[in-house]
């Protein structure tokens, strides 16, 4: 298990940086602040910008979440995760419903990087409902369903889980403070909520136990992504005073 606190200031805020090309993305990043975030990157700007960029980022003072949701074959996704860990990244993720197996295998090979990042399961993606589930097979109950996949994520040794900030109660009361709970859905209340429908305020995901908060348009696309980014810190800080 990596330290999750590689970073003397281990900001809880991850900004998503969702752009489809380079310059966009160094372009918010100038503006932040590494002391008050880290920062995610995706499936498209990965593609985009590839590896090089994800390493000079990495390179940079902010902390780097690559959020690729490896998902094959043990060895596959074991070769994945090292290559990810060797670009020097912060943290890295994988589909749960990869098994055991992969999962056991993605964290060896990371342990085995001298850079070893913190490794995170996907259970079930947000996007996802009961009906979604039923249609590809899976009968059980979607709670009860992500619960299982949070469990085997545990028994395979990674770190945390990504999860809706609505489950974090019932993964944080079963895995206690040391599982990693990693959580998009995130608006101020002030913000406005895109599309994402079932948004938690910041400090009340810190509240129910999230470790980390995945945040993108209230400070990408704020008229001051700074600023925003500072009034969010704050509300997380008071938080923690309160705890
Ligand atoms: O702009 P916004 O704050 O909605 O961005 C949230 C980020 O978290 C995006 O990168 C989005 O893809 C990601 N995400 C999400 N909901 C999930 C899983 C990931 O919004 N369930």
């Amino acid at each position: 298990m990596a330290s999750q606190t590689n970073n003397t200031h281990d900001p809880k805020i991850i900004v998503a940086l969702d752009y489809a090309d380079e310059k966009s993305a160094w372009d918010l990043v100038k503006k932040l602040d590494p002391t008050l975030c880290r920062l995610k990157v995706g499936k498209e700007l990965f593609t985009t910008a590839g590896p090089q960029f994800v390493e000079a980022l990495s390179r940079s003072d902010f902390g780097v979440f690559l959020d690729l949701k490896f998902h094959d074959i043990p060895n596959t996704v074991a070769k994945a995760c090292r290559a990810a860990s060797n670009l020097g990244v912060w943290m890295l993720n994988v589909h749960a419903s990869g098994g055991l197996e992969m999962m056991q295998a993605a964290q060896q090979a990371v342990n085995q990087t001298a850079n070893t990042p913190l490794l995170i399961g996907v259970t079930v993606l947000t996007s996802m409902d009961q009906d979604g589930l039923n249609k590809i097979g899976i009968q059980t109950d979607l709670t009860m369903h992500v619960l299982n996949l949070a469990k085997l994520t545990k028994q395979a040794g990674l770190d945390g889980v990504v999860c809706s900030a609505l489950e974090t109660p019932l993964l944080h009361e079963q895995f206690g403070k040391d599982f990693c709970l990693v959580t998009p859905g995130i608006r101020p209340d002030n913000a406005n909520r895109d599309d994402q429908s079932r948004v938690v305020t910041p400090s009340a995901a810190l509240h129910m136990g999230s470790s980390y908060l995945v945040i993108g348009r209230p400070i990408t696309q704020a008229a001051d992504p700074l600023k925003a980014l500072k009034t969010i810190h704050t509300e997380c800080q008071s938080t923690y005073k309160h705890h």
